[in-house]
């Protein structure tokens, strides 16, 4: 097989039409665990990384917001809040297991009446051009397969003045933490995820696809390179995590 035809699932050259099914099983596996295992892998922290995506995100009354690769909700439930009756939210994932336990949290905290669902592949996004005023992609770009289909499928729905933030893991910047990092994402990640969901390899996938996915600089230039305009990061927890905004013009 051709380069061409694999790409990475972890340190794994796998066939790139196995990738997404590959991803599915490890969302299926850990969903009903998901919010439990990101408290306790990050000690809460992700809450910050959200909030400070949420800040950055500037959504005002009366938006339309895509929070892609939505998962349980996190970002999704703030933005409902935020966007208000007269404004509307889609939480879309690729994943069944994903999306029917962010709609029953949702539904739970009362979040009804402006937030739709919706089950889509970020490579193809099935919305009209120039629809949302803001799409967020948060721990999801690294398990998409074709990260440029992607990010191109997103310029094409955002609305022009709108804006693209991904927050995703990175490459660690401060000094002394690359170390400490990897020995923390090696041993105690599998570890926790075992114990907690039974699954050991997803969270060894996790580490994994962290380490493969693109730096800051190197996303930066995807986004540039898909047709996103004044791209820029903030790193996060010294680049552990960083968070890219782009805007379409
Ligand atoms: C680590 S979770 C992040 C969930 C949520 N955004 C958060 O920050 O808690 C990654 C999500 O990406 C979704 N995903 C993976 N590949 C995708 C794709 N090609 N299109 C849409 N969603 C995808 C998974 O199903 C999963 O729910």
């Amino acid at each position: 097989m051709s380069e061409q035809d694999t790409t990475h699932f972890g340190y794994r050259q796998v066939p790139k039409d196995e990738k997404a099914g590959r991803v599915a099983d490890v969302f299926h596996s850990v969903a009903a665990k998901y919010d439990l295992m990101n408290d306790l892998m990050s000690g809460g922290v992700h809450r910050l990384w959200k909030r400070y995506t949420i800040e950055m995100s500037g959504v005002r009354r009366g938006q339309r917001i895509l929070d892609l690769a939505g998962g349980t909700g996190d970002l999704a439930g703030k933005f409902s809040e935020l966007v208000g009756p007269e404004g509307e939210v889609v939480l879309a994932d690729i994943n069944a297991s994903m999306l029917s336990v962010g709609r029953q949290r949702l539904t739970d905290r009362g979040l009804v009446g402006n937030i739709e669902f919706a089950q889509v592949n970020a490579e193809e996004l099935p919305f009209p051009d120039n629809h949302f005023d803001c799409i967020t992609i948060a721990f999801g770009l690294r398990n998409v397969t074709d990260k440029d289909k992607a990010l191109a499928s997103m310029l094409r729905v955002l609305k022009p003045g709108g804006r693209l933030l991904v927050l995703e893991f990175s490459k660690p910047r401060a000094p002394g933490l690359g170390p400490v990092y990897d020995a923390y994402s090696f041993s105690v990640l599998p570890t926790l995820g075992a114990m907690i969901t039974g699954d050991r390899d997803s969270y060894r996938y996790l580490a994994e696809s962290i380490r493969m996915h693109p730096d800051q600089e190197s996303l930066k230039a995807m986004m540039e390179a898909a047709g996103f305009e004044r791209v820029d990061y903030y790193n996060l927890t010294g680049g552990i995590v960083a968070l890219h905004r782009g805007f379409k013009f």
